[in-house]
């Protein structure tokens, strides 16, 4: 949601914000815009991507060696040029760029606009930068960065925000509640982003900012205080990932590559993990919470979108596995109701991110009723990974993307590594089980590969037949039905077309009504104890001349002979079923979508980090 980036030192700021920006528009793509200093202030700013923004700013010339930017993804005001950031103070010596929401704007806009100050956007933002204005030049004797304190003060809402003043010209101000920010510490330079990717390939040496900091940035050093003015020490931590993680390596759409990799980043998840030879599984991240696990009532598991699909696999592992009952709430909703958790509950958090809004605030609200709080993350330094009281990162590298593939799976194994663990610690799991289980696991990362490699071309020709297909339904049983809900996501993500998740037995209750010979039902018959009954659903869907698309085991002729396509997908255990049978309904998506002449990876409407509520 909204990315910022800042820049100072003495390469052009603009080439800086403009490459920064590039890497951040997953984060939201509806307007860019600039801020540089240069003995004046230079705003470039419009709706549409990054590349308008770098053609306006060549064409006009503009250099400078330090300035913020800002990638928009529209929450007040809709996106066009004068709501696009940066937002400029009365005078317009003040540039503001914003992420977040600031929920008391209008009372804040209306005082200002008495007080003589025009507004010229829509956004909430823009209260911001006359805010501080207002302060700053209202008293001789208040700092800029006292006013900037102040203005926080009367904040209500959430914000990253980087700051410049042409009275400071040689400083960035940023300030952090609630969205993400963080410093890149280079030689005689300074880079400020929304995350890692913009700094990665300038420096390795970064500082979170937490909720209620700020810090005052130069070339040659950074000073991190609260907003209250309380002098911080940070520690300086070194970012692990490379520049080729956040490139695409000769594939036409980060997607595609990141399904792909699925083969490298599942086995980068359960490196150093398991041991096939003793049975064993260590996860370093919750080693000292394990007893408390083991003796947990119950897990509740809290996340949004993808991350909550992989959490109701989680329920199914967990319960299967390791007997433990588990409830996967939508974080949203959690939040919002009084809900009943407490000491003795371990609540766990999944995302990607590390960074959604509503995901977090489930975590805090958990974590004030007394229940341990463990995590399952991708970014590492993320605001949830730091948290929450323990945890596994998963290791799936940087995810572009924004449908998520590779953080999906990379979750499920987490998932399942952990309950296994459980299982057996537990004694739920046996020596002689916990080796076939572990030696399993291990051969996923292979038979990713081999699905990969051959079911390509038959989901591109299945594609093509199914371009224009105005909805899709997705079924799917036990394991495989947060799957069925997985594969309609992705489509109804990325190609837009009205996509349905069931459970398959479930379809009687209404979906088959909206079947007939238009209909492609998208079947995944790969979990062997409901099989038999997945044949019957096939033949519903049939006997109403719905087009059966299957994923299921290699040799199951009964639902091959009933599908007009059918996928087969190497066998495994039913328990590490979705790790396999997700891979197909990714490549179908992304290859209808781009027969739609889609933006795969950056759909509309949509963001990669969600960071409000
Ligand atoms: C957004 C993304 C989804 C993601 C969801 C949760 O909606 O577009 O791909 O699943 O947020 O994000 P998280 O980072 O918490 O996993």
């Amino acid at each position: 949601m909204c990315g910022i980036v800042g820049y100072v030192g003495t390469r052009d700021a603009g080439d800086v914000l403009v490459k920064g920006l590039k890497r951040l528009e997953y984060r939201g793509y509806d307007s860019a815009g600039v801020a540089i200093l240069n003995g004046e202030m230079s705003v470039q700013k419009g709706k549409g991507k990054v590349i308008n923004l770098e053609k306006s700013l060549a064409a006009n010339e503009i250099k400078g060696h330090i300035g913020i930017g800002h990638t928009r993804w529209a929450t007040h005001g809709e996106p066009n040029d004068v709501n696009s950031h940066p937002h400029l103070s009365e005078s317009g010596r003040i540039a503001v760029v914003h992420n977040g929401i600031i929920e008391n704007y209008n009372s804040l806009k209306r005082k200002l606009t008495e007080n003589g100050r025009t507004f010229h956007s829509q956004t909430d933002t823009e209260i911001i930068a006359q805010l501080i204005e207002e302060i700053y030049t209202g008293s001789d004797k208040i700092t800029f960065e006292q006013a900037i304190q102040l203005t926080l003060k009367q904040i209500v809402g959430t914000y990253g925000l980087a700051i410049v003043n042409l009275d400071t010209p040689d400083k960035i101000y940023i300030a952090r509640k609630g969205s993400p920010l963080l410093l890149g510490i280079g030689e005689n330079e300074m880079f400020i982003a929304s995350d890692a990717s913009p700094i990665v390939e300038y420096t390795n040496k970064v500082v979170y900012l937490d909720d209620g900091e700020m810090a005052v940035v130069d070339a040659n050093s950074y000073e991190v205080k609260t907003i209250d003015d309380v002098a911080l020490t940070k520690e300086v931590h070194e970012l692990a990932i490379s520049l080729d993680a956040i490139e695409k390596a000769g594939y036409p759409h980060f997607m595609l590559k990141e399904i792909f990799e699925q083969p490298r980043s599942i086995a980068d998840c359960l490196r150093g993990r398991i041991n096939e030879k003793n049975g064993t599984i260590q996860l370093g991240g919750i080693a000292e919470v394990m007893d408390d696990l083991v003796n947990a009532k119950r897990i509740v598991i809290a996340a949004c979108g993808t991350s909550w699909h992989s959490g109701l696999v989680g329920e199914y592992l967990f319960e299967h596995l390791a007997k433990t009952p588990v409830e996967v709430e939508y974080a949203s909703e959690f939040r919002y109701r009084d809900p009943l958790i407490g000491e003795g509950d371990v609540m766990l958090v999944i995302s990607q991110s590390g960074e959604t809004a509503d995901t977090l605030a489930a975590l805090r609200e958990a974590k004030a009723r007394g229940a341990m709080v463990l995590g399952i993350c991708n970014v590492v330094g993320s605001t949830i990974s730091r948290e929450t009281d323990a945890g596994v990162f998963t290791h799936a590298g940087p995810e572009i993307g924004v449908a998520s593939t590779k953080a999906f799976t990379a979750q499920v194994v987490v998932l399942t590594m952990m309950a296994l663990k459980l299982g057996i610690e537990k004694g739920h799991i046996n020596k002689k089980q916990a080796k076939e289980y572990i030696r399993e696991l291990a051969a996923i990362p292979d038979k990713v590969d081999q699905i990969l490699k051959g079911c390509d071309d038959v989901t591109q020709d299945m594609a093509k037949l199914f371009t224009y297909a105005p909805n899709f339904l997705y079924l799917g049983r036990s394991y495989n039905f947060p799957v069925a809900l997985e594969g309609a996501l992705k489509l109804k993500e990325i190609s837009y077309i009205h996509a349905e998740g069931y459970p398959a037995a479930e379809m009687k209750h209404g979906p088959i009504a909206l079947i007939d010979e238009m209909m492609p039902v998208v079947v995944i018959a790969a979990t062997d104890h409901t099989n038999d009954k997945m044949v019957s659903n096939i033949e519903e869907v049939k006997a109403r001349k719905g087009r059966i698309i299957s994923i299921m085991n290699s040799e199951n002729s009964e639902v091959k002979d009933l599908s007009e396509f059918s996928i087969s997908i190497p066998s495994t255990k039913d328990c590490f079923s979705p790790l396999l049978t997700v891979i197909p309904l990714q490549l179908l998506s992304y290859y209808i979508a781009v027969n739609r002449g889609c933006n795969v990876d950056q759909p509309r409407n949509l963001a990669k980090s969600v960071t409000v509520e």
